[in-house]
């Protein structure tokens, strides 16, 4: 398999062909995941609550990331690698240079962060300086205090209006990436519609341009309830195996069979 950049995803979108994100956090199953030709790995910051124990994502710290970042990316030879920028790296665009750049030199190809229109300035900052950005909205898991719980984001037209509206100057400051974190499947159709630049979808249903997973929840390995979004695809893995579990993954996202309508929201 070629190499995935970001010119890969866009002809993906250009072309109506969905591709597939996972959560990866060390080289092992990096490299599984190339077999399974997954498109994208993101090292998330959700490794604070799968791999530390943790019950938010806000105690990550950067050289958490970095470490992550490099593991991985001495496993990887294919996928575009993206890196979460933790709670509190970015709060103003030159401390996200830094700390984007601590990242990119472990590995990624591109970081994520958190947030809305308000991240315009530091997104076109960290583009000037040689860094694509994936901008998360929705559901922002490091500002569950602020939403109160994790909650679905976007509800009723005018908080609708607002995301679409914020999706289009997060892509005019030049954003690469959107990512969107439960929110109702509709808006999510529409913003992916809207937007020139592809939108990775996680409990937003089948129309975004990419589904991603984080990687423990799709083997069904969570304490407590999954969440409505989860499929456990260990389960329908042809051979058992987690490789088998990757490929399934990226069977029923490419032919549209996953999300299903009861993994979304409306
Ligand atoms: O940290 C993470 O794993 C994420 C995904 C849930 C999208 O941001």
């Amino acid at each position: 398999m070629k190499p995935v950049s970001l010119s890969t995803l866009r002809e993906l979108k250009s072309r109506g062909e969905k591709f597939t994100v996972l959560t990866c956090y060390d080289a092992t199953f990096a490299q599984a995941m190339n077999g399974a030709g997954i498109e994208v790995m993101l090292v998330g910051d959700s490794l604070g609550m799968v791999l530390q124990g943790r019950d938010s994502t806000l105690p990550v710290t950067v050289s958490d990331m970095a470490y992550h970042t490099a593991c991985v990316a001495r496993g990887n030879s294919t996928a575009l690698l993206m890196a979460d920028m933790p709670f509190m790296s970015y709060s103003t665009p030159e401390e996200a240079l830094a700390n984007a750049a601590t990242l990119m030199r472990a590995g990624a190809h591109l970081v994520k962060l958190e947030g809305g229109a308000w991240l315009a300035d530091t997104v076109t900052r960290l583009m000037q300086g040689g860094i694509p950005a994936c901008v998360h909205m929705g559901l922002t898991p490091q500002s569950v205090n602020v939403f109160g719980g994790y909650k679905v984001q976007g509800r009723g037209e005018d908080a609708g209006e607002q995301m679409l509206r914020e999706a289009q100057a997060l892509e005019a400051a030049g954003a690469a990436v959107l990512l969107l974190e439960c929110v109702p499947r509709a808006l999510a159709a529409r913003i992916t519609a809207a937007l020139k630049i592809p939108v990775i979808g996680i409990g937003a249903g089948l129309d975004c341009d990419g589904q991603v997973l984080v990687v423990h929840d799709m083997l069904g390995l969570h304490t407590g309830k999954p969440a409505r979004f989860v499929k456990n695809f260990l389960a329908v893995s042809d051979d058992g195996s987690v490789a088998g579990a990757f490929r399934a993954y990226a069977a029923e996202v490419k032919s549209g069979q996953y999300p299903a309508p009861e993994h979304g929201f409306d």
